[in-house]
């Protein structure tokens, strides 16, 4: 099961739509040196024919004349293109320093990522996975950090991009324009999942996202259900398939109260006890066969959810 990811709409031949305040700079920033960049390609090129035209042989005794330095052409060639840099680092600077500088006043959202998730922890102890809601109209700071390799977090339509790294805090901060959905990429490569490392981005008016933040909306579903929700959310699906393809790791289907090689040799016979403890403390006990690479979900999933989650695997053996 790979999660699916909302587009990312390509409204015009240029760069993707932008829905985020530092959008603007950016890609003024960006049109600016691709416009010089074009202009310099047309004169040169046209230069270029020119001087092969003008002064291609038409006789043997063709000689070039003394050609003494013009000191008049230096300070031109010189100044003009030193005046233009210049011009593209202020430009670039501006559009730098806003993408930098969070407001004080940014909202803060704490980023962890792991081997190949993401969590977003709220201000009132909210956890949401591979689902970023975001006020629309205020500034957003994520505060991010990685509990394993490096990874790196990209919303291409808010025009952000930051390295996340273990041991340390990086931030990135934000204010969307629009209400709409986006994609969130992991583009460092950090493994065989990469590729499904991604999450949605969700621009909510005001009074829609106080509700995400109070959302208890799962308090009456039945925990086979509620696991399969949290299967799909925790991007389970990456490494476990429910159709008994070995993945990165075991095939969930049909595994219910059989009985497993560990790769020390061990049998264990797989119980609501042993699927629990494969997910909150993952290596554990290792199948036979597979890397020690799940991510830990202690205190990333609670024990509704857990449990609801061995609900679901149980269910897939029935
Ligand atoms: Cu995480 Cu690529």
């Amino acid at each position: 099961m790979t999660q699916t990811l909302p587009s990312i709409e390509i409204d015009s031949f240029w760069l993707p739509r932008k829905a985020s305040t530092v959008a603007q700079d950016l890609d003024w920033a960006f049109y600016y040196v691709y416009g010089w960049s074009v202009l310099m390609f047309i004169g040169v090129v046209a230069a270029m024919l020119y001087f092969a035209y003008r002064y291609r042989r038409r006789t043997d005794k063709d000689v070039t004349s003394e050609i003494d330095h013009s000191t008049k052409l230096e300070v031109i060639w010189t100044a003009i293109p030193v005046a233009i840099v210049v011009s593209i680092f202020f430009v670039g600077l501006k559009g730098y320093i806003d993408a930098m500088v969070a407001p004080a006043s940014a909202y803060e959202i704490q980023v962890t990522a792991q081997k190949w998730s993401w969590v977003f922890t709220y201000p009132n102890g909210k956890i949401s996975m591979n689902e970023l809601a975001v006020p629309k109209d205020r500034p957003v700071r994520l505060i991010m950090s990685s509990k394993d390799v490096i990874h790196s977090l990209w919303i291409p339509e808010f025009r952000i991009k930051q390295d996340v790294v273990p041991g340390n805090y990086t931030t990135l901060w934000f204010e969307a324009t629009e209400e709409s959905e986006t994609a969130l990429l992991c583009t460092e490569y950090c493994g065989t999942s990469h590729s499904d490392m991604l999450a949605t981005v969700k621009v909510l008016p005001e009074d829609k996202f106080q509700e995400f933040l109070e959302d208890g909306a799962d308090a009456d579903m039945p925990p086979a259900e509620l696991g399969k929700k949290v299967f799909a959310s925790s991007g389970c699906g990456a490494c476990h398939s429910l159709e008994g393809v070995k993945g990165v790791g075991p095939a969930l289907n049909g595994i219910f109260g059989k009985t497993h090689e560990m790769s020390d040799g061990s049998q264990v016979v797989v119980d609501e006890a042993y699927l629990r403890e494969s997910i909150t403390v993952s290596n554990a006990k290792l199948v036979k066969g597979f890397p020690p690479v799940m991510p830990v979900f202690k205190g990333v999933l609670n024990d509704r959810q857990v449990d609801a989650l061995v609900a679901f695997i149980k269910s897939q053996s029935q």
